[in-house]
């Protein structure tokens, strides 16, 4: 068998060597935008050019003929990559364009859930034009809900602005509204939840949808959840696949959202949904909130679930394409997992670029690549998240202790999450949890 992963970054290499522990001993080629060191040495081959250039990319699958590909980030999947692939006779354990909508058209998977009545909705409106756009925004702040504004299409996680924290007023709402249909893009604009955020990754076929290990991602750049959204600082899913402020009942509810959401999409293009499909939940003191659907594993929560995987990864995406997954029980290590990435300095609004960045000793840790380029002399960063360190251990305080270790070990101008995965960050957001818990009881009672 011959595999084609596509991607640059750490996600990809995870995503890697997850095929090369299958005991089929699968080729893996790659087709990648950087010289990424970590995808240069799990490959028998790997081409660089950007990941829409089809053209590029015929020539190497005509040349290297795959058996099958599986895609790691967003952009190719909106590019098409998958119904190109399929075209040149090579199966995909991704989701095609159409289907891969969940994730580029924000509009498009408010609008399906709604049509399919599934719940986790919060108060919404898509606009195409300006009209009703500052009346909305007035009534959400008039009922004390507070408002968000998204850009449809993808933005890099960078898109979408909260009231109280990007957008001070309702003024700057509405401009910000606008500004966004004024660049030809519909907007959705909702109501602001207040909760815990969480990953689910689920694997389907687009009948079966099999979970993998709950995940937390941290997407502000500082300490203590401050400064600017980025791609992700870093993730820690713990040892019972839960997490300390997610119970069992939510779990079962995102995970019931996301069977709908897989077969709402079915229904309405004709064609299962095959891949990845990953919900970033809020618990809210309503119940599970959906926030938004990735048509592909996360970056950094892929490392979280891939390396603690106990399947044949091979298997398991041979099962996706033949829509035999309910033939597979997916089973995972029961170790906690910590990942943090070291981001270069003035990331995400101003980075240093083209900076050298060094691995020294990095102990247990796990190193995944992402925006580096390898030359000659070393490795430089590109600007974007450079190299996460993964800890797997049995205990979260480990995990975050082996992913502390190993990311003192990298230097270079760039800074990192000190807090991730620690017992204080956590008891933060149980506490919080707890308290909007509490207050929506005692709002009840009166
Ligand atoms: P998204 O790309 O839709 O996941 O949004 C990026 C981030 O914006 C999320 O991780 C949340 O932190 C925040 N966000 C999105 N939608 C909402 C919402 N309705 N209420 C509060 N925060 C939100
Ligand atoms: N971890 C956020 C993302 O991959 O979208």
């Amino acid at each position: 068998m011959k595999v084609l992963v596509v991607g640059n970054g750490a996600r990809e290499q995870a995503i890697a060597e997850a095929f090369s522990r299958s005991a089929h001993k699968p080729e893996i080629i790659v087709f990648s935008s950087l010289m990424n060191p970590g995808l240069r040495e799990l490959s028998s081959r790997m081409k660089t050019a950007p990941l829409d250039d089809f053209e590029a990319l015929k020539e190497f699958v005509n040349e290297e003929k795959p058996d099958i590909a599986f895609i790691g980030p967003e952009g190719p999947l909106n590019a098409g990559i998958v119904d190109f692939l399929e075209e040149q006779g090579i199966k995909c354990a991704s989701p095609k364009k159409n289907l891969a909508m969940v994730e580029t058209s924000k509009a498009f998977t408010r609008g399906l859930m709604q049509e399919h009545g599934i719940g986790g909705l919060p108060k919404f409106k898509v606009f195409s034009e300006d009209k009703g756009v500052a009346e909305f925004i007035t009534e959400l702040n008039d009922e004390g809900l507070g408002f968000v504004v998204k850009p449809d299409g993808l933005a890099g996680g960078k898109g979408v602005k909260v009231s109280g924290e990007h957008l001070k007023s309702v003024d700057e709402g509405i401009e910000y509204a606008l500004k966004i249909i004024s660049s030809k893009q519909k907007v959705v604009i909702e109501e602001k939840l207040e909760g815990e955020e969480f990953s689910l990754q689920c694997l389907t076929d687009g009948v079966s949808v099999l979970p993998m290990p709950l995940a937390q991602d941290h997407k502000r750049a500082f300490e203590d959840d401050s400064g600017p959204n980025t791609g992700g600082m870093g993730s820690y899913s713990c040892r019972d696949h839960l997490l300390p402020f997610i119970d069992k009942e939510s779990y079962e509810a995102a995970l019931e959202i996301t069977k709908k959401v897989v077969k709402a999409l079915g229904e309405n293009m004709g064609e299962p949904y095959k891949g990845v499909i990953y919900g970033g939940f809020m618990r809210t003191a309503r119940g599970v909130m959906l926030l938004e659907y990735n048509a592909r594993f996360g970056d950094p929560e892929a490392m979280n679930v891939l390396p603690i995987l106990k399947n044949d990864f091979l298997d398991v995406c041979t099962a996706i394409i033949e829509q035999k997954l309910d033939t597979i029980n997916l089973e995972f290590e029961e170790k906690a997992t910590v990942c943090k990435y070291a981001v270069p300095e003035g990331y995400p609004v101003n980075p240093v670029r083209g900076a050298k960045v060094e691995i020294f000793s990095t102990g247990e840790a796990g190193i995944y690549y992402g925006s580096v380029e390898e030359k000659d002399d070393g490795l430089y960063m590109t600007g974007s998240r450079a190299i996460a360190c993964l800890g797997i251990a049995d205990s979260l305080e480990e995990a975050e202790q082996i992913a502390e270790t190993g990311i003192k070990g990298i230097k270079g101008d760039i800074y990192h999450r000190t807090d991730i995965g620690t017992r204080r960050l956590i008891e933060k957001r149980i506490s919080h949890m707890n308290s909007l818990l509490s207050r929506e009881e005692s709002e009840e009672e009166q």
